[in-house]
């Protein structure tokens, strides 16, 4: 028999065994658990930095050496040879589907597709110059108060047909905030067209003349919505998690999702870079931004640059930046100002020590708000975009926690810092 590894911690004149959890890849885990009640200590990482919030099955991610796995297939050949919905069966099953079982899903998927009508009056509440995010936000969280037949999480087909539901709705939702935000009418889904192709129709499409989506455009769309499908425990998975491990429903914790998602720090980041390429201007005005972003007297960052987990190349930002190139010979989009500064910055930053030093490079955001925007949509588009997509993810993981017998809420603890306790003092003798 091996002998189990364990770690020291040496603290206050005792000393205390802390057990070691293997990881499949990437780094094993010391195991605290039991160091409040051993030791009478928390531990401090604001941010998550070093802590395992969850055991996890689903995404894989080697920061530094620039690896994205789903279920250990690299993102590189589900984005070029597979499909969004294969990547869904793949994330929520974890395996890819045989052909039986990918045309069960789909005709799920298909079934689920349209809205509950009376959600459609709900738009008309919003201000048309409302943020789509703010739309998403309360309309994926409303659809708990159309849906009550899969709220119950503690039953397993509710749950079931609840993800189905997520999937399924969410580009019908966005598109709509969409069509809401620039006064034209909501375009039903078309249930012969693929999930990209549909999601493009009810977005582009008017009842006035035929749409056919572009087969080219579509498969981009189509490559968009993998690269961004999951991304193991970032902010707004850790957000879906956290909201579910009180017990509830899917529908509220994946609103809650959205709004962590909605941070330019996160999902927000491709809006802000594109924001930033048309505020820059041209590429004669890209020395004057290199400098704000090295000053650090001066809070503007370079969007679309760095990342928390990727101190390599952003695997997913190779592929959508092939993608970008595809879409834009495909539109024959040439002589674009923004596009230009955004291929002379990305060299500038590169070959800049101050961005090489710190492992800068460009990230996912940085070219999918240049495809996004040569298909059609405005930047305020672009998180709902990456929500939509993002929306598998945060159910697998939900998914995952949910049949963890282990699981429980979470509830961080703190470092406390504030007054030590005191006696009230009234009005008049303060
Ligand atoms: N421009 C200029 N400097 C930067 C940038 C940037 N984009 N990102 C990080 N730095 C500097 C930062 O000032 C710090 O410098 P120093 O060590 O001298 O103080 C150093 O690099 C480390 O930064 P950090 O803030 O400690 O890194 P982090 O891991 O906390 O932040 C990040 C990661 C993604 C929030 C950050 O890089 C950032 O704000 N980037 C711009 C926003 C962006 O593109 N976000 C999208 C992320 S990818 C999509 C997603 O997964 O949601």
């Amino acid at each position: 028999m091996t002998e189990k590894e364990t770690a020291t911690l040496s603290f206050r004149g005792e000393s205390y065994e802390l057990g070691v959890l293997p990881a499949s890849l990437g780094p094993d885990v010391i195991d605290i658990r039991r160091l409040y009640a051993d030791a009478d200590a928390f531990t401090y990482d604001p941010g998550f930095t070093a802590t395992a919030s969850t055991k996890s099955a689903i995404t894989y991610i080697d920061g530094d050496k620039g690896v994205l796995l789903y279920r250990g297939y690299p993102i590189d050949q589900l984005a070029e040879q597979g499909d969004f919905l294969e990547t869904c069966y793949l994330l929520l099953h974890g395996e890819l589907p045989t052909h039986q079982q990918r045309r069960a899903f789909d005709k799920k998927i298909i079934y689920h597709t349209m809205l509950h009508e009376q959600m459609y009056k709900f738009y008309n509440g919003f201000r048309r110059d409302a943020h789509p995010m703010a739309v998403m936000v309360a309309v994926v969280g409303a659809l708990s108060a159309f849906y009550h037949d899969s709220t119950d999480i503690n039953d397993e087909n509710q749950r079931e047909i609840a993800t189905m539901r997520l999937i399924s709705k969410m580009p019908t939702i966005a598109a709509m905030a969409y069509k809401y935000s620039i006064g034209q009418p909501f375009i039903y889904p078309r249930n012969d067209l693929s999930f990209a192709g549909n999601f493009l129709n009810m977005c582009f499409a008017v009842p006035t003349e035929e749409f056919k989506p572009n087969p080219i455009l579509t498969r981009a769309m189509d490559r968009i919505f993998t690269l961004h499908a999951d991304h193991e425990q970032n902010a707004s998975t850790s957000t879906v998690r956290l909201a579910g491990s009180s017990g509830a429903n899917p529908f509220a914790c994946i609103a809650a999702g959205i709004a962590s998602l909605w941070g330019p720090a996160h999902g927000g980041a491709n809006e802000a870079a594109l924001s930033m390429l048309e505020e820059i201007g041209g590429p004669e005005n890209i020395p004057e931004y290199i400098a704000r972003a090295k000053d650090k007297n001066d809070s503007f960052r370079l969007m679309g640059f760095g990342h928390r987990v990727y101190k390599n190349f952003d695997p997913r930002a190779k592929i959508m930046q092939k993608t970008a190139h595809e879409v834009l010979a495909e539109l024959g989009v040439k002589d674009d100002p923004v596009l230009e500064t955004a291929k002379q910055l990305e060299q500038v930053a590169l070959s800049d020590p101050y961005f090489i030093e710190r492992k800068l490079y460009p990230n996912i955001d940085f070219y999918s708000g240049i495809t996004l925007r040569a298909l059609g949509f405005p930047p305020s588009m672009f998180t709902v975009l990456f929500a939509v997509a993002r929306t598998v993810g945060w159910i697998a993981q939900w998914k995952e926690m949910m049949n963890d017998p282990k699981q429980k809420i979470g509830r961080p603890r703190q470092l406390y810092t504030g007054p030590t306790e005191r006696d009230y003092v009234p009005e008049g003798n303060r």
